[in-house]
């Protein structure tokens, strides 16, 4: 593989090499030097077009943990603003030798063009509402983490599916993995031939959704790439579909509760909740760190 632009692209093997390298990366981020050489002479540029906390704090953090060198690109402030293309933009960054590409834009399919492109390795930090590649990765890492493993396991993806490339990464890992999967929201947000071409269950009931699973991956409601509402008010869609302390406190069973961040609290997710005992979502946060450097060193073709 010479990219990571979708899990979509992957198998189950190269998921399990990326877990099996991540395990070995998290070893590390525990010791107190946390830096290796691995990556030391290579240069990495983070290309952002879209904002992001996690994603972009992550990649910079797992290059700078292998020894890389890291430069840090956002298309607010640079000549994009001029009217500069994305391929000439990126060409100009790959001629003062830079070795890596990591890109995050607004635009679905923006990676698998720029791939088309250049030569060096890509890899997507989430491109419009196609794939987030990295945070399924890390969501189903954190799963094995917690529940000792991914087969079998029953995780219910919650929210706004449409809207989501966690959803449709997380979607792809977790069947490969061999894991059942659950999508559950509003029906505006979970459209009849989206749910059939996911290949995944559908239930529009988060209680039924809760009741059934050992994992809900609760998502962002998205407003920004809603042109028109699809649920009449954020009070209302917490009654419905938020995930509240007094829904899991009625359920007869404990479920994983994870999200991908960043989190509406009081909307999908209540803060008792998000803040609780069930919750790994900080967990998930921390092996994003190994699952990146992961993805990176085994992308450089670097052997030992
Ligand atoms: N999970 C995630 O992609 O968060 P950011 O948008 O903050 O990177």
């Amino acid at each position: 593989v010479k990219h990571l632009l979708g899990i979509r692209d992957l198998t189950r093997q190269d998921i399990e090499q990326i877990f099996q390298t991540a395990d070995e990366f998290k070893a590390v981020l525990q010791r107190p030097i946390k830096k290796v050489p691995t990556l030391r002479d290579t240069t990495i540029v983070n290309v952002f077009f879209e904002n992001s906390t996690r994603t972009r704090i992550s990649f910079e953090l797992a290059e700078k943990r292998l020894g890389a060198d890291v430069i840090n690109f956002s298309a607010s402030g640079s000549s994009v603003s001029k009217g500069e293309t994305l391929i000439d933009t990126v060409h100009n960054i790959l001629s003062m030798k830079v070795d890596m590409v990591v890109m995050r834009h607004s635009a679905s399919g923006a990676p698998h063009f720029l791939s088309r492109h250049i030569d060096v390795p890509i890899v997507n930090a989430g491109d419009g509402i196609n794939e987030h590649p990295t945070q399924a990765l890390l969501d189903a890492f954190s799963i094995r983490e917690k529940l000792g493993g991914v087969e079998g396991k029953k995780i219910a993806i919650c929210g706004d599916i449409m809207h989501s490339r966690v959803a449709l990464s997380n979607i792809y890992a977790l069947k490969k993995l061999g894991a059942e999967v659950t999508v559950v929201g509003p029906p505006t947000l979970i459209p009849k031939h989206l749910a059939e071409a996911l290949g995944v269950n559908v239930t529009y009931n988060m209680r039924e959704a809760l009741e059934w699973a050992d994992v809900a991956n609760v998502l962002r409601i998205q407003l920004e790439r809603q042109n028109m509402p699809l649920f009449s008010s954020l009070r209302e869609y917490n009654l419905a579909y938020g995930v509240t302390r007094e829904l899991l406190d009625s359920l007869k069973k404990e479920v994983v509760i994870m999200h991908p961040g960043p989190i509406n609290r009081g909307v999908e997710l209540d803060s008792a909740v998000a803040d609780g005992n069930e919750s790994i979502i900080l967990q998930q946060v921390e092996n994003g760190v190994a699952i990146r450097m992961a993805v990176l060193y085994l992308l450089s073709g670097r052997k030992g």
